[in-house]
């Protein structure tokens, strides 16, 4: 059953997304040659406690760190790890802060130092899916519109489109009933609604969509060891356009 939020409960999720977006504006200015994830992960948890609120991730369903930190070719729920990050890297940052209860969930992925212009066409073309995603949600579209643009755009620019993870619905818990799919058919799928408050969160490879995980259970990695970026907002479906709740800017 979909979740339907009160304009109230909305800002609740908005107030956990200030100290989530906030975080991000720091790891931005962070994240550089020779940092490593572990350093980023206990910065990160450090942060959203200090701000009185919970970073979720961390005991979720074992999950044993405050963020998701996927470098490279790994798609997502990549371990912090001690191995400093080097020039030319991509590192994917996903955090879900927890504030009273309600809950703001958003990745990014950042260039360590200059990367290649493979890389960084790999980056704006995966944040540009995004916010196509985010156009397409309003209220009377359905599902499949969003997963469809999301598709259309990364195949017509050469890329790929993990097909094992999908946005979520979110709210007092992390992962509620309704799933946004990021490759699919338009005109499909549960029809949006006022209220309803959901993840959009494409994982775009730069070669094969497939994905093989790693022997610690969680971590997915691209089977071709091509590189694979994300970027993930909350958003809420609201009577005008989708409220973006973790925008950073
Ligand atoms: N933030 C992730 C998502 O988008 C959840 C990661 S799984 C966890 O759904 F175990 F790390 F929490
Ligand atoms: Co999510």
């Amino acid at each position: 059953m979909v979740v339907i939020k009160t304009e109230k409960e909305i800002a609740l999720m908005g107030e956990a997304a200030k100290i989530l977006t906030a975080c991000h504006r720091e790891l931005r200015t962070m994240i550089r040659p020779g940092i490593t994830t572990s350093e980023i992960d206990q910065f990160a948890e450090d942060f959203i406690q200090s701000h009185g609120a919970i970073a979720e991730q961390k005991g979720y369903k074992g999950y044993a760190f405050a963020t998701c930190a996927s470098v490279n070719d790994e798609i997502c729920h990549g371990f912090p790890s001690n191995t400093p990050l080097k020039e030319g890297d991509i590192v994917g940052i996903d955090m879900v802060v927890n504030l009273n209860g309600w809950l703001a969930d958003s990745a990014w992925t950042y260039p360590v130092g200059k990367i290649s212009e493979q890389a960084e066409r790999l980056l704006r073309v995966t944040k540009e899916c995004l916010y196509i995603g985010i156009d397409k949600s309003i209220i009377g579209n359905r599902i499949g519109d969003i997963s469809h643009a999301i598709q259309t755009h990364a195949e017509a620019e050469g890329f790929s489109v993990v097909r094992e993870f999908t946005g979520h619905g979110i709210g007092q818990i992390m992962h509620e009933d309704l799933q946004v799919p990021h490759c699919g058919r338009a005109n499909r799928g549960e029809r949006l609604s006022e209220g309803m408050v959901f993840t959009i969160e494409p994982m775009i490879n730069l070669g094969s969509h497939r994905l093989k995980i790693d022997a610690n259970d969680w971590t997915a990695r691209t089977v071709d060891g091509s590189l694979s970026a994300q970027y993930e907002h909350t958003i809420a479906i609201t009577k005008n356009k989708a409220l973006i709740l973790t925008e950073q800017d």
